[in-house]
């Protein structure tokens, strides 16, 4: 489709509840669709996936980090309105003192968290979005990464398998396991996350699994803390380190106002989604539970990761905002509500 037929089958939707459908107007469009970015990008690539799944809540990419500035009159109403924040500032990164957390174990009795995750997204500098990167630039991302992965020592040192030669029953049990992603996202593949696939992808993890870093899933790279139980401050502190660790390689884009910038709108900023699959049978049975969630700014999603459903009472329950505010802020708002999460479910069980 050309950009004029996707706006059109946009600008028609009747029961589009996106972000992209509320404030891209006839008047932005028509200011914006001609432009493009240094490296080629247009707003077709923006808006492709958002148009072709009009059941999108966000329904827009950059196609690559000049996209924010570039497309800024559609890009900075959809990041306000995502992350809740009146104007576009964003604190510089601030982990907060890792000796003196004052959290440890959310649920030291072991009867409600079942395990804990913490991952940011990185993009690396001078390469575009998957709708403008190439093969090649996949291939050169994915070789200047596992480099970097080198460097990592102690509990964060491990190894990299691409994607390419991965059987596909050791594929199907890393995610099963929730560790590994695949091409499955219609909005992804719409925006072209799984152009090349799986060409220069991959994943890294340490002996235990409890470091991971994806290579080329939606961002350039994802690192990620995990292990079983509540123990959020164990998660946080090995994160913190490896991306200390990385960042002495890599060099990562970085906005003055928007933070760390990745692919999707949602996740600029501190790019962090701290969250927790925790079983709450009760209180998920309420009517008013999405807004219960909503009202900590925590966001509920399935077991097997976004747009998937429950299972057994179990949900994944994240940090929802990501920019406006520091990593260690977006952290302890996760920790605020999961705590009171688990405080509801148990008044349900009396
Ligand atoms: P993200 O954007 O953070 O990568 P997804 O929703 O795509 O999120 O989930 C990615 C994978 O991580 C999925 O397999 C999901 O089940 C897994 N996951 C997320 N949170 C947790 C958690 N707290 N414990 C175990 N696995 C998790
Ligand atoms: N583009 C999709 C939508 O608008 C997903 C948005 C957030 N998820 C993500 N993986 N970036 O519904």
């Amino acid at each position: 489709m050309s950009l004029e037929e996707l706006w059109n089958k946009l600008k028609s939707a009747t029961d589009c509840k996106s972000l992209l459908k509320k404030y891209l107007t006839p008047e932005i469009y028509e200011k914006l669709k001609g432009k493009k970015t240094k490296c080629g990008g247009t707003l077709k690539e923006c808006i492709q996936s958002g148009c072709e799944n009009l059941t999108s809540s966000v329904g827009i990419y950059a196609c690559d980090p000049e996209a924010y500035d570039v497309f800024s009159d559609v890009m900075h109403p959809i990041l306000k309105d995502y992350h809740k924040v009146k104007e576009l500032k964003h604190p510089a990164p601030n982990f907060g003192d890792l000796s003196k957390l004052d959290f440890g174990d959310l649920d030291p009795s072991g009867k409600y968290i079942v395990s804990t995750r913490v991952r940011v997204g990185r993009s690396h500098q001078g390469f575009g979005f998957p709708p403008t990167c190439t093969k090649q630039h996949r291939l050169d991302m994915e070789k200047k990464t596992v480099e970097a992965l080198k460097t990592l020592q102690g509990d964060l040192a491990g190894t990299y398998y691409p994607l390419v030669g991965m059987t596909k029953e050791t594929q199907k049990q890393l995610t099963d396991d929730h560790f590994l992603f695949n091409d499955s996202d219609k909005c992804l593949k719409s925006a072209g996350g799984y152009n090349d696939w799986p060409i220069g992808r991959g994943i890294f993890f340490n002996k235990d699994k409890t470091f991971l870093v994806w290579v080329n899933e939606e961002d350039h790279m994802r690192i990620i803390s995990m292990q079983k139980g509540g123990n959020l401050a164990e998660v946080y502190k090995r994160l913190v380190n490896a991306i200390k660790t990385l960042e002495k390689k890599l060099t990562f884009v970085h906005h003055d106002k928007l933070g760390y910038l990745t692919f999707c709108p949602t996740n600029v900023g501190t790019t962090l989604r701290a969250s927790v699959h925790v079983k709450v049978p009760k209180l998920s049975a309420q009517a008013n539970f999405k807004e219960i969630c909503e009202k900590f700014n925590l966001q509920p999603r399935g077991v097997d990761g976004e747009h998937t459903a429950s299972v057994g009472g179990v949900y994944d329950i994240s940090n929802k905002r990501r920019l406006g505010l520091s990593e260690i802020e977006a952290v302890q708002e996760m920790r605020r509500g999961i705590e009171e999460i688990i405080r509801l479910e148990k008044s349900l069980e009396k």
